[in-house]
């Protein structure tokens, strides 16, 4: 038994690292939820008690004895207070991009790369993969093992909750002043987005960088051959869109093999966390309602390139604050603890 600390316990992340953990039944002796000075007094729930929120210092680690402490509060939270968790003899599960592209520090999604997670000891950090990244390769992974791709494009649809709770609520609050016809106050009340974002889609994630790529479309790029190993070329184009909190994607794939429609759907389906929901003729798809609030990635809308054997394309959707993030992040922790807890315990307390 482990304990645990959630860094940025009061977000939207941190919120479903809370559900995540009490569904999948994480080994916690201890939970500790952690955000700034400005939560302290709040209450989190968690298996029917109410934790209070602590400030997070570099020295709560040591005082609270954490073992594994998942971070989820930003890049600059993570690059101050990480290096601390680990000096307390934590292991960080970091939901942020601050240390994902280090070659020190392994970037996991656990149905794809499960056994880098042994290099975790290098740092003493496990980084958890962007959103739109770990949705992606978890149906790529599969299909790139049957046609070996050369190259993916993809366009992005993204819910706000990537932004976190401001952003669920700026579309929220949008929304509702466009059901009361009050629209132009709250434009111009707008914080997250670039621009109103209810009734609207943002072609803009992050910084724009050299050559007018966001810094969420080359995330993309780095993060999808660190995790699978490979050489594949990426393009992708992420767009916001006003939808709550699960993210879909247009991807087409250029393989080295001929491509096949029949097997596409076999191997997929027998991916683990994979949903294959593709019956055309009876309108059934993916969508950003039946993914939400799953565990799954769903995979549909699978066809064959008008021109080209080689080129398939398909449509998958996931909940980005599950899937996306905390999900993944308990599952690197379940994974880690099957694989490196036994020693880890024996080391720190000597059982
Ligand atoms: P707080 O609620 O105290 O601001 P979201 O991604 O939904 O915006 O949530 C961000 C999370 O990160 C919140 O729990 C927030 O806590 C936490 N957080 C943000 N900045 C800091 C900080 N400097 N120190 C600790 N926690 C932080």
């Amino acid at each position: 038994m482990y304990n645990v600390a959630i860094v940025g316990a009061t977000g939207a992340v941190g919120e479903e690292f809370l559900r995540v953990l009490e569904e999948y039944d994480f080994p916690i002796k201890k939970l500790v939820p952690l955000a700034s000075a400005r939560s302290v007094g709040k209450e989190v729930e968690f298996r029917g008690e109410s934790l209070k929120v602590k400030e997070l210092t570099c020295d709560v680690f040591k005082e609270e004895e954490i073992d594994i402490a998942f971070f989820s509060a930003g890049g600059s939270v993570s690059a101050k207070f990480a290096p601390c968790a680990v000096e307390a003899g934590a292991v960080v599960i970091d939901n942020t991009s601050h240390f994902r592209m280090d070659p020190d520090v392994p970037l996991v999604v656990p149905e794809v790369n499960p056994d880098d997670i042994a290099l975790w000891n290098k740092k003493g950090i496990i980084a958890n993969p962007n959103c739109s990244t770990i949705q992606m390769v978890i149906s790529l992974a599969p299909l790139h093992r049957e046609f070996n791709i050369k190259r993916v494009d993809v366009a992005t649809y993204q819910a706000v909750s990537g932004a976190g709770k401001k952003g669920m609520e700026e579309l929220f609050e949008q929304m509702r002043a466009i059901f009361n016809f009050k629209l132009d106050k709250k434009v111009e009340e707008r914080e997250v987005f670039q621009y109103q974002i209810a009734l609207n889609v943002i072609p803009h994630i992050d910084k724009f960088m050299d050559g007018g790529w966001s810094r969420e479309e080359l995330k993309m790029v780095n993060e999808t051959n660190k995790i699978m190993h490979s050489k594949i070329k990426v393009a992708a184009t992420c767009v916001r869109v006003p939808v709550l909190r699960s993210h879909s994607e247009a991807i087409s794939i250029y393989c080295e093999k001929p491509v096949n429609v029949e097997r596409a759907r076999e191997v997929l389906a027998n991916f683990q966390d994979v949903k294959v929901i593709d019956n055309p003729e009876k309108n059934e798809y993916p969508m950003p309602i039946i993914a939400t609030d799953t565990d799954y990635v769903y995979v549909g809308r699978i066809r064959k390139d008008l021109y080209d054997d080689n080129v398939l394309h398909f449509f998958n959707v996931a909940d980005q604050l599950r899937v996306g993030a905390a999900t993944n992040a308990v599952r690197i922790g379940l994974k880690w603890i099957e694989m490196e807890g036994e020693a880890f315990l024996k080391g720190k307390y000597g059982k």
